[in-house]
């Protein structure tokens, strides 16, 4: 039996298909046993109807205040008994003390390289700052908003003549491929998470975690194990 996994969404659905496509070609030994959106339409749920995924629609708009949100939408979770939770575009902030109930098994992949832009509009901001490089972060989430200790991170590239949505396009790429490796990670037993720290096969990872380039992560998932003993990026703000 693998890593139980819930992830919580509100769009599309995109990296929710990535980790279902590599669990389907048994890359991770992990099942997604439940997803669950705020947002009735939300794309990912059809992606996971039609994997014959457990879903659950819980729409905020219908309850008076965010505890009476969070405490429907915990039982839905708790029912589902996970190991992880991974927020995949889950656009509702969430209270500490829903965050705490989660303490050390619950993700979130964020479109910037933190610490470098936290909240929204990352693209614009990275365009707007004059950022050479950009991407997208996988961490631990803490009651501070994108602030909780990275586990990896990949890196892209600006492109003389970006604008927000080509810029997007290319940290998505990354993140079809960063969010399956770290779950990769925690389901073979690699990951040890807190709040303040995270372990990768023992060792305390920098402020950055594993920082992969693009084409690095293309071969998982043999090549990413063995890459974040190559590669020399972690403490470097460019990329080749
Ligand atoms: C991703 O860009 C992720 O970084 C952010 O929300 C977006 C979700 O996209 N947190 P999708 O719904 O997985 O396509």
């Amino acid at each position: 039996m693998g890593c139980r996994v819930v992830v919580l969404l509100s769009g599309r659905g995109s990296n929710l298909q990535a980790l279902l496509e590599r669990i389907e070609r048994h890359d991770i030994n992990a099942e997604v046993v439940g997803v669950i959106s705020n947002r009735p339409g939300a794309g990912g749920l059809a992606i996971a109807h039609a994997a014959g995924v457990t879903t659950a629609c819980i729409d905020h708009r219908e309850h008076a205040d965010r505890v009476s949100f969070e405490r429907m939408l915990s039982a839905t979770i708790d029912a589902l008994e996970p190991d992880l939770l991974l927020l995949a575009g889950f656009m509702r902030i969430l209270t500490p003390a829903f965050v705490c109930h989660y303490r050390a098994r619950l993700l979130n992949i964020h479109p910037s390289l933190l610490p470098a832009h936290r909240g929204l509009d990352t693209h614009a901001k990275a365009l707007a700052r004059g950022d050479r490089i950009h991407g997208a972060s996988v961490h631990v989430v803490t009651p501070e908003l994108d602030a909780g200790p990275v586990i990896a991170q990949v890196v892209v590239p600006v492109m003389a003549g970006d604008d927000p949505p080509s810029l997007a396009a290319r940290v998505q790429q990354g993140e079809h491929l960063l969010y399956p490796t770290v779950l990769a990670w925690y389901a073979e037993g690699r990951l040890e998470l807190s709040d303040v720290a995270v372990r990768l096969d023992g060792e305390v990872l920098t402020a950055s975690g594993t920082r992969f380039a693009l084409d690095d992560l293309s071969a998982f998932p043999t090549r990413c194990n063995a890459l974040r003993d190559t590669l020399s990026l972690n403490d470097s703000s460019e990329v080749p």
